[in-house]
């Protein structure tokens, strides 16, 4: 029997109007009916929100940090459960689904330490003339109803860099899950209610992802809107959000630089984990190498070679390393950047025909640096490798980008490094790795069209609070 799913609104199922039918990438199996949320519905959610969000403004913080502990124990006790969801709907291999849910379970449990030290610091007022016999202090307060919009290709942890740091900081949230992966959503959402959150504090509204997201980031009682997605919609949001704080996380065609004395087999199995992890459906995948040219040629010959390793199937299958890509449309868009890369001179040593939603991974040298494949974010197993015959052109052609999320350089050179540190262009810069490595506490977002501010659970508590500053001064001044 196929399963409905029901809004989840005021800490319960809500039904609504009308469902559509939510399949499987991989398989086309029907996986569940899902509530499509009308205009009244997502109201209610936000009212709900913005109930909830007085109860959550007054919880102490160790009571905030209990519940978010607990959820994170929740989700490591129910593992296996909630990566068979996310192998199903999103067509993670299993092998990622696992490590996706440890890192959600480590996302929370780091929200829950947040919770306990939101601390502001003293302001020195005696610096300025006038500032005499006064004491000041900041403080970070709730901003009250968050307006999360998650992308499908983390769907419990990048919930997770949402809900977690939201309420971590006293705040109730409004979830819209990417339409593709709606039940990781309410699966967090029932656990955070066996959690002990209160009815309110997380609604989720599945639905059509552009009237449910211009809905909430519209309404005035949303304080912030947290988006991750593609940079078209990021743009979109934040046109609309009026004076609504607005955190993006957007895309990138990220690169990696490879000097002439890297190890070669050491970098290409990363390279190829990098481009190639969840079918290079991964903001932070490796789409471009810049490898010096003494180099290239055997660089782009072992990426291809474990290339042809990779296991393609079912993401239920523990051996599958590659699996179908969200939809055939974009393994379609995909196949078609390759070939127009081609028809203008490059190479492909690897991949690139697609069967349905299945795009083999794809290895290409020789790119211009002006073709689709290079310039957009291909959000596909596909990497291209290119000479370039010193540092200085690589760090040039790599940040001839309109994104700059991270970045990475392989070189022994301390020079080579501090020189690449300094003229990347972009929000990380990683030496000698790939730029496809991401730690859940750590500051994470871009530059140009990669995005505004920054997650991580510290960092997105500060995007998702008000500083408040109080001053207090001597009665006798
Ligand atoms: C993303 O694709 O935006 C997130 C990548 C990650 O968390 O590893």
């Amino acid at each position: 029997m196929i399963v409905r799913k029901h809004l989840w609104i005021g800490g319960a199922e809500c039904e609504t109007k009308s469902y559509v039918k939510l399949t499987a990438p991989y398989g086309g199996e029907e996986l569940a009916e899902i509530a499509d949320a009308a205009p009244g519905d997502v109201d209610r959610a936000i009212a709900s929100a913005a109930d909830a969000a007085k109860t959550m403004r007054e919880m102490p913080g160790y009571r905030r940090s209990a519940i978010l502990e607990r959820l994170s124990d929740l989700l490591t006790e129910r593992r296996e459960e909630a990566a068979r969801i996310v192998a199903r709907e999103a067509a993670k291999p299993l092998k990622a689904a696992y490590a996706e849910i440890d890192r959600t379970a480590a996302t929370y449990k780091f929200a829950a330490e947040e919770a306990k030290r939101l601390h502001g610091e003293t302001v020195p007022m005696d610096a300025a003339q006038g500032g005499e016999g006064r004491i000041a202090y900041t403080r970070r307060e709730p901003i009250g109803v968050v307006g999360a919009i998650t992308p499908f290709n983390f769907p419990m942890n990048l919930v997770a860099h949402k809900v977690g740091p939201a309420l971590a900081a006293g705040n109730a949230v409004v979830l819209k899950p990417a339409p593709q992966t709606p039940l990781s959503a309410f699966f967090v959402a029932r656990l955070l209610h066996e959690a002990g959150l209160p009815g309110g504090a997380l609604n989720v509204v599945t639905g059509d992802g552009k009237r449910v997201g211009e809905q909430i980031v519209a309404d005035r009682r949303i304080g912030a809107v947290s988006f991750t997605g593609s940079a078209a919609v990021g743009e979109s949001i934040r046109a609309q959000a009026g004076l609504k704080r607005v955190t993006l996380e957007l895309g990138s065609n990220s690169a990696v630089i490879v000097d002439d004395d890297a190890d070669l087999e050491a970098v290409a199995r990363r390279c190829a984990e990098g481009a190639f992890g969840y079918q290079g459906q991964v903001c932070i995948s490796l789409q471009r190498i810049y490898a010096m040219s003494s180099v290239a040629s055997e660089l782009a010959a072992r990426i291809a070679d474990a290339a042809s390793r990779l296991v393609v199937g079912d993401p239920l299958d523990p051996k599958t390393d590659l699996s179908a890509m969200i939809a055939p449309r974009e393994a379609k868009r995909a196949a078609d950047w390759i070939d127009d890369a081609v028809s203008r001179g490059a190479m492909l040593l690897a991949g690139g025909a697609p069967q349905g939603a299945i795009l083999p991974p794809a290895v290409l040298t020789d790119v211009p640096d002006d073709a689709e494949l290079s310039r957009r974010e291909a959000f596909a197993p596909v990497v291209m490798v290119n000479k370039v015959g010193s540092i200085a052109e690589a760090v040039s052609r790599a940040n001839d980008s309109d994104f700059g999320l991270q970045v990475g350089i392989y070189t022994n050179r301390i020079d080579t490094a501090m020189y690449a540190m300094d003229s990347l262009v972009a929000g990380t810069v990683l030496v000698n790795d790939i730029p496809t490595f991401r730690l859940d506490h750590m500051p994470y977002g871009g530059v140009k069209q990669s995005g505004l501010g920054r997650e991580g659970v510290r960092y997105a508590i500060e995007e998702l609070t008000e500083l408040k500053l109080i001053i207090w001064r001597s009665a006798g001044q």
